[in-house]
């Protein structure tokens, strides 16, 4: 078993394709065992996106994660890292295979609707962002 972390970015939440976006992560047989809705502050977007602070996008990326609520979300399936990427799609939203939440939602690379972790690693310090054990079910 393994588990991934998710978030539905503000762009999408307030686009009221939160509840879609759930039920797509549920027929792809991701098992969701943490979920909360949040805003988050600054220092948390900046925080969270660490890796790309010296990127050109850092600073319009933060400002569009914190511009409204989002949903974050601990996922678990065998696979569950790969099988969210495959569920979420390409980064820009051009280059999403067909049935994938960014192809069908999103509106650009930044404003793309959702966030998966790429790898074992990142998904071992990102869970703990914002989950403790007591909240995983
Ligand atoms: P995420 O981390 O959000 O799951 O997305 P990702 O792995 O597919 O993409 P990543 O390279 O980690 O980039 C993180 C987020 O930054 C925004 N971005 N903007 N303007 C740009 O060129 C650009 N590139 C990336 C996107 O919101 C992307 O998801
Ligand atoms: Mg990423």
């Amino acid at each position: 078993m393994e588990r991934t972390f998710a978030i539905i970015k503000p762009d999408a939440v307030a686009a009221s394709q939160t509840g879609e976006i759930i039920a797509i992560i549920e027929k792809s047989g991701l098992r969701i065992i943490g979920m909360k809705m949040r805003r988050l502050s600054q220092l948390e977007a900046e925080g969270f996106y660490a890796v790309h602070r010296e990127r050109p996008f850092f600073p319009s990326l933060v400002k569009f994660m914190t511009e409204g609520p989002v949903v974050v979300m601990v996922l678990e399936a065998p696979g569950a890292i790969q099988r969210w990427r495959e569920t979420m799609g390409a980064t820009n939203p051009a280059n999403a295979a067909e049935g994938t939440i960014r192809k069908r939602f999103a509106a650009s690379i930044e404003r793309n609707c959702v966030h998966g972790s790429d790898a074992p690693e990142t998904a071992a310090v990102e869970i703990p962002f914002f989950f403790s054990t007591a909240e995983l079910l």
